[in-house]
């Protein structure tokens, strides 16, 4: 099978950041193959998955989303291992990827912003360019029986053809390359996320805040006021104030008419101005 990622597989395998590769020409999902691959003992970790198309993408909040080639779709399969000892802070991971993932476009994009919308959303000039879906689980088969996996999946518009795109997202999705203004090679971005996340990593579990710094940097709702939904029922509940960043341990911080700051720790931005 031609595997357009062979050169970026083989690479960071050189470098001893990945053990195992998948490339999909068409799966249903990276996440749902890295669990199932786990499970049965047909993978090693840290692993990446690579799909050209996805036949059932998922984002958050269990929407779904739109897979076809031209998105750079991935799930790294990270174990616990890799994160800070502490587990109360492993709600950070997405929060670290957003960051790890700006600053990789940039670097292949020179001249472009990349802002980060809480928690996981990659924006640029305003509409959603990308997005992180963390699911861990435990592989009770495997010897090292405590260890939690982490499926970082992560979808990043990059050469897209619009054509067929689902009405809703039209008028808020943009790509990489029509930013850009000449394409871009999806590999070349994955390589740089990749090593650019395993450094994050490394830095994040020795207790530096430089994710926390880099990601208020980059923080696209700062300063606007953002109306939030905290429900997890389908009776929304939503609290609205003005965006203050982040705070070091990921929520968002949302100040009232009141003055009073009210830390977020799960939620979905619905509206801002
Ligand atoms: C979101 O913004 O809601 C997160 C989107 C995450 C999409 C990626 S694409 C690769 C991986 N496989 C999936 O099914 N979802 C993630």
């Amino acid at each position: 099978m031609n595997n357009p990622f062979e050169s970026v597989f083989l690479d960071l395998q050189s470098l001893g950041k990945i053990q195992a590769f998948r490339y999909f020409v068409e799966i249903d999902s990276t996440n749902s193959a890295a669990r199932r691959l786990a499970a049965e003992n047909q993978l090693e970790w840290p692993a990446l998955l690579v799909a050209n198309r996805q036949t059932q993408g998922r984002g958050r909040g269990g929407h779904g989303w739109w897979s076809p080639d031209g998105c750079l779709m991935f799930t790294l399969l990270l174990p616990s291992s890799c994160l800070p000892q502490d587990r109360n802070q492993w709600g950070q991971l997405a929060l670290v990827v957003g960051v790890s993932a700006a600053e990789a476009i940039e670097s292949v994009c020179s001249g472009l912003d990349v802002l980060l919308k809480w928690p996981n959303d990659l924006m640029i000039r305003g509409k959603k360019t990308g997005g992180v879906l963390i699911e861990s689980f435990n592989v009770l088969s495997h010897p090292a029986k405590d260890s939690m996996l982490f499926a970082i999946g992560c979808g990043i518009n990059i050469n897209m053809n619009w054509h067929n795109a689902p009405k809703e997202i039209l008028d808020r999705a943009t790509c990489v390359s029509s930013n850009c203004g000449s394409p871009v090679q999806p590999q070349v971005i994955l390589h740089e996320l990749i090593q650019t996340l395993f450094r994050h990593l490394e830095r994040w579990k020795t207790q530096s805040a430089e994710w926390y710094q880099a990601w208020n940097h980059r923080c696209f709702l700062s300063g606007k006021v953002v109306s939030i939904n905290t429900s997890h029922s389908s009776t929304p509940q939503l609290i609205m104030g003005r965006c203050e960043g982040v705070a070091n341990d990921g929520q968002l911080l949302v100040r009232s008419e009141s003055g009073s700051i009210q830390p977020i720790n799960v939620g979905t931005v619905v509206s801002w101005w």
